[in-house]
């Protein structure tokens, strides 16, 4: 029996390439194709990964050429799993110094949006990331508070010739905040085009030189101005923060759908539970789950989403926020241990997403880790 390598190419050609409209050929999933005597060689990458979208290939491939070709030759066929060079949509233009952009989102306020936000970026900051978070929340602005930065007012600095806002650091953290341009009282008339039109100056008039984090605290909710947040900026990423009660989960449904809506197109990079169960200082081992057992948990595997982790509530944590030191910082304390091990969950994520980009803003990406003991 003596094959003929064409007529392999042109079977091939009527075979459908899974998740295109093209065949093998044209679609280049299969790589190279060699014939010795009666034996045909392919190699194929697939982007899907799954082990069943594999098989279903390879059988298809096997029943094509032997019905076409020669029943009895003999077929090899090489798989590999190449990863999706577009799969993840950087949204606008990406930042010159900006490596990563993160929502942290609620659906619901007061689950503790801006505390997992401060406590994420210092314990970033611990690492040795550069790290800056863009308070966005105009109905509630409380990042300043938290980071003992009240009263603070960023200065402007020039940049080649131009005028640029300096965000104002603590803790290794780089803060803008809609806070330093309002009074607590007149928060509500920042809505609607100016507060979109702030938090863009916030973003590309501010100098936040080279960053390896940006984080941004949303306001808690789905309205317009995520809308334009999310579609004016290059975010890789969005978490999503809920305690495990069903009021919160419900809203937190529906910040899921926002980000995945096919307009928006942001990658969840995961959920956060927050106050997951009542811990008394002095009764480290008691759990009390008064908000309920695993809600966001539940809600992550349900919505195959990641979970991050659960961060208990703790009388420490009010505390800490209140007076503008995070109780991340609190050395060698459980809670500590709990938002490093949701911060290093939430890199891993991130990188997974990130390994699916274009290869150049991938390479850009993966210079970050330099920064990171996340490993
Ligand atoms: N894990 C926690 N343990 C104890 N208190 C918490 C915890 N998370 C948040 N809080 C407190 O709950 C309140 C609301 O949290 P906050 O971060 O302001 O919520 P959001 O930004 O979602 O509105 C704050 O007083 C905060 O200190
Ligand atoms: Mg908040």
């Amino acid at each position: 029996m003596k094959l003929n390598k064409q007529e392999v190419v042109q079977a091939l050609k009527t075979i459908t390439a899974p998740g295109s409209g093209e065949n093998l050929i044209d679609s280049k999933v299969v790589k190279n194709i060699m014939v010795f005597g009666d034996e045909i060689d392919i190699d194929v990458g697939l982007t899907n990964p799954t082990l069943q979208a594999r098989k279903k290939l390879e059988v298809t491939i096997l029943e094509v050429l032997h019905e076409k070709i020669h029943p009895k030759a003999k077929i090899k066929i090489n798989t590999k799993v190449e990863s999706q060079p577009t799969a993840l949509p950087i949204k606008g233009k990406p930042i010159a110094g900006i490596d990563s952009i993160i929502a942290i989102s609620s659906g619901k306020g007061g689950v503790g949006k801006s505390t997992v936000t401060t406590n994420l970026a210092v314990t970033l900051a611990q690492m040795g990331c550069k790290v800056g978070i863009l308070d966005a929340d105009i109905y509630g602005p409380s990042i300043p508070t938290m980071l003992d930065l009240e009263g603070k007012r960023p200065l402007s600095v020039n940049v080649d010739g131009k005028s640029k806002m300096a965000p104002v650091k603590n803790y290794g953290v780089k803060v803008l905040s809609i806070g330093f341009f309002t009074q607590p009282n007149q928060a509500v008339v920042w809505r609607g085009p100016m507060a979109a039109k702030a938090l863009n100056q916030m973003i590309f008039d501010a100098d936040w030189g080279n960053l390896d984090f940006l984080l941004i605290d949303l306001p808690p909710g789905t309205g317009d101005i995520h809308l334009s947040i999310v579609q004016s900026l290059p975010l890789n990423g969005a978490v999503v923060v809920s305690t495990p009660q069903n009021v919160a989960l419900a809203d937190a449904k529906k910040g899921i759908a926002m980000f995945t809506q096919e307009s928006i197109d942001v990658p969840v990079l995961g959920i956060i539970e927050n106050m997951a169960y009542f811990t008394p200082e002095e009764l480290p081992d008691n759990k009390y789950y008064i908000f309920g057992k695993q809600g966001a948990e539940n809600l992550a595997a349900d919505k195959n989403v990641p979970f991050l982790g659960a961060l208990p509530l703790v009388q420490s944590v009010r505390e800490a926020a209140d007076v503008g030191r995070p109780a991340a910082l609190q050395d060698a304390t459980p809670i500590q241990k709990s938002f490093t091990e949701v911060t290093q969950n939430l890199v891993t994520q991130l990188l997974k997403r990130n390994s699916t980009l274009p290869p150049t803003k991938a390479v850009a990406i993966t210079n970050m880790v330099g920064c990171a003991a996340v490993k």
